[in-house]
């Protein structure tokens, strides 16, 4: 399953190939059910340079549709596991009640904002997706809050770039790669990179509902992690697949901007099993301190500077495996 891709329906493939509770990490950006294969109409782009047969789910069955992927996006997720829905305005209500219906806690509503080039006369221009960034209900969530930048970092002005990019109203622009054959509404890199980076670490696994160009599996190979998803559309399906195995897995990983100030500074290295072992062996003798698991993954975070859900892992591995280290 990991780094498998999968043409097909995601409700029928999600039933049939994903096991309950193994993605760390859902990014999905669904058919906004706004007849999006016709919008090439409104769009000022060229139509060959798009991939054919994106498949549009109708008005009426939209909030059934919604329903059901999302059941199936809950089933497979990790307790610690999160998910990003992309969703427009017009049908945001499906999503939500989706949500609801579902027993997801959204953690954050957050706007993406970007600029569309579309002209109107007599009505504003849409310029904004919704990201519903949800969890399931009652569980802690994986979060790297010093992913990107560090707690002192500040801009030219003075204000800290840590805390601009914790709000919830994301600028990021859209990629127009001229002649370049893409999928309609292909999600940037950068909008990408942020949800991977905030929310997985190297080795994590990413499922992506709905693949369309695959832009999430690229950006998650090219982060260290694996990935997995559907497409309905053959052609978008088989424009992409035999692409991923091309990129060299973390190849973003050393370009990342330095993140000075971050407590969790070894964050981006490669574990060692030398490493391992000492977290494993620290663990043990601070619980002999009559610490809680929670404050001895906390203390582990802070000495070997990675994050706490990375130490949660190692230990409760190291449990089930009883393994060497
Ligand atoms: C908004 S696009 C996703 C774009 C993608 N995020 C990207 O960056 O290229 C939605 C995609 O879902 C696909 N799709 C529609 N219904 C589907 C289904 N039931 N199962 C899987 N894919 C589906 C469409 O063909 C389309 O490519």
């Amino acid at each position: 399953m990991k780094d498998t891709y999968y043409n097909m329906d995601c409700i029928a493939g999600a039933k049939a190939h994903i096991p309950d509770g193994v993605v760390d990490l859902v990014i999905t950006d669904p058919p906004f059910a706004i007849e999006g294969d016709q919008l090439h109409r409104l769009y000022n782009r060229k139509e060959e340079h798009v991939v054919e047969g994106y498949v549009e789910v109708s008005r009426e069955n939209y909030r059934d549709f919604s329903f059901r992927w999302m059941e199936q996006a809950k089933r497979v997720l990790k307790d610690t596991g999160c998910m990003y829905i992309v969703s427009g305005w017009t049908n945001l209500l499906d999503i939500l009640l989706a949500i609801e219906h579902n027993g997801l806690e959204v953690i954050n509503h957050i706007i993406w904002k970007y600029s569309f080039g579309v002209s109107t006369k007599n009505k504003f221009v849409t310029s904004h997706y919704h990201i519903l960034y949800c969890k399931k209900s009652g569980c802690d969530v994986k979060f790297n809050p010093y992913c990107r930048f560090g707690a002192a970092e500040k801009d030219q002005e003075g204000s800290s770039m840590l805390y601009c990019d914790l709000e919830d109203v994301w600028v990021i622009g859209r990629e127009y790669k001229k002649g370049r054959i893409r999928n309609k509404n292909e999600l940037p890199v950068e909008l990408l990179k942020k949800m991977i980076l905030y929310s997985s670490e190297e080795g994590d696994l990413v499922c992506d509902f709905f693949l369309g160009s695959f832009s999430s599996a690229k950006v998650a190979r090219s982060l260290g992690r694996y990935s997995t998803g559907f497409e309905i559309n053959e052609s978008a399906y088989l424009q992409q697949v035999g692409h991923i195995s091309n990129i060299e897995r973390g190849w973003m990983l050393a370009g990342l901007r330095s993140n000075e100030g971050n407590p969790h500074f070894n964050q981006r290295k490669r574990w060692t099993k030398e490493e391992m072992g000492s977290v494993v062996e620290r663990y043990h003798n601070i619980k002999r301190t009559g610490v809680t698991d929670r404050q001895a993954y906390a203390i582990l975070s802070q000495e070997f500077g990675r994050g706490y859900f990375s130490m949660m892992n190692i230990i409760k591995k190291s449990k089930s495996a009883r393994s060497p280290y």
